[in-house]
């Protein structure tokens, strides 16, 4: 164990790593339990919430671990992207493109539990409609992968997965057409359920063992399904059929040690899991953002890849868009925009006064003006919220067409 010493966090200097901090961190919006700071801002950060930390002796290469530098797998240089446009112009593009992706997704997977065969050209119309909404700006995307309903799991879960691995891939830096071959492996992640009886995927309690087998044969056919797939992406077999391997050999359906995972599989397997613990099912309540992220965290190098684990937290962030968080002042609202610099200060739409009455009117602040101190601290961020608390739910207030008015 490294030796951890107590600093005031004045004290903290770009390249520590806080092993421990002066209260609990559930107590705190930081998901890593240890992390390395890894620029001034990270300082900042931590001194919104702590007066001391515990920090440990790091060694270069554990830095070098921690940080985010992970090229593609050709080691090329990893494509930087900018927002092209506004959030509020991304909105409304977006919204359509999510609605048609959506209607397409659900035709898609029910002619395959018909009997059919999968329409390649309207998926991949899909997956490159959401990678060019995501490279314009993806948090509206990424809004959007918030909208649930109840009655489309499946459906719904799939197109998240495509739009939550593009965000995740233009993260990582890879270049438009890989963007659309990993968009597509998501989308079509899954498809095999659709030819597992659906009393069993929507089972509310635990399945029985001949019911998992049944249920883990979801990447066998997925398998066989998209091998008789012409004009696709072939990557999408190896991660139907791979994206419940693990890390540590535990995962089905082949047991496949890590080295023996594909990279594209990897960033599935995580995606794949954040968006089924962050929706609510029929055995169990949908976790918050953060919930997700710790577990991914916890699990990183046994089911998960760790750096890549590390990376997927970098991308959702703290305070992803569509978060419900409540602030110190008690007021509540949706985080609309997330801030990649002062990742603790994002952009938000209120609705809830103090007393959780709602406000006459809307109103959206962004926290990043906490800095220069032209807006009160009451405005930092005390807690998310599950999506529904407060009877606040974003499928509702997104048919309100309220976000659009910025
Ligand atoms: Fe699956």
């Amino acid at each position: 164990m490294p030796e951890s010493k107590k600093i005031h966090v004045g004290d903290l200097r770009v390249g520590m790593f806080v092993s421990k901090l002066d209260r609990d961190w559930l107590d705190t919006p930081f998901i890593m339990q240890g992390f390395l700071i890894e620029e001034e801002e990270d300082i900042d950060i931590v001194s919104e919430y702590c007066e001391f930390v515990w920090v440990d002796a790091v060694s270069p290469s554990k830095a070098a671990a921690y940080s985010s530098n992970i090229g593609t797998a050709s080691q090329a240089k990893p494509a930087q992207y900018v927002h092209k446009v506004s959030l509020q112009e991304e909105h409304k593009k977006a919204y359509k493109a999510f609605r048609r992706a959506r209607s397409v997704t659900c035709s898609i997977l029910e002619e395959i539990r018909l009997g059919g065969s999968i329409d390649s050209q309207a998926a991949k119309d899909t997956v490159n409609d959401c990678v060019e909404s995501v490279l314009r700006h993806p948090d509206a995307m990424l809004w959007m992968s918030k909208i649930r309903e109840e009655r489309e799991y499946t459906s719904d879960h799939c197109l998240n997965v495509c739009i939550l691995a593009i965000a995740f891939g233009r993260q990582l830096g890879l270049d438009n057409l890989e963007l659309k071959n990993l968009g597509l492996c998501g989308l079509l992640h899954d498809v095999g359920k659709m030819r597992v009886p659906a009393d069993i995927i929507d089972k509310p309690a635990r399945l029985t063992p001949k019911e998992f087998s049944l249920m883990k044969a979801h990447t066998v056919h997925g398998r066989n399904l998209l091998l008789t797939t012409k004009n696709l992406y072939s990557g999408v077999v190896d991660v139907a059929y791979s994206h419940h391997e693990r890390m540590d050999g535990e995962g089905y359906p082949r047991k496949l040690p890590g080295a023996g995972i594909a990279r594209f599989a990897r960033i599935i397997s995580i995606v794949d899991a954040y968006d089924a613990m962050t929706a609510n099912r029929c055995y169990s309540r949908a976790k918050t953002s953060t919930e997700a992220l710790k577990i991914i965290y916890a699990e990183r190098g046994k089911q998960f890849d760790a750096e890549l684990a590390l990376e997927f937290i970098k991308t959702i962030g703290l305070y992803p868009p569509g978060s419900l968080v409540e602030l110190y002042s008690g007021e509540i609202g949706f985080v609309i925009e997330s801030n990649p610099r002062r990742r603790h200060l994002p952009k938000i739409i209120l609705l809830l006064e103090p007393d959780k009455k709602h406000k006459k009117k809307e109103k959206i602040v962004d926290l990043s003006f906490i800095e220069d101190g032209t807006l009160s601290r009451r405005y930092l961020i005390k807690q998310v919220w599950p999506d529904g608390s407060f009877a606040l739910h974003i499928r509702e207030y997104q048919d309100k067409g309220l976000v659009l008015k910025f």
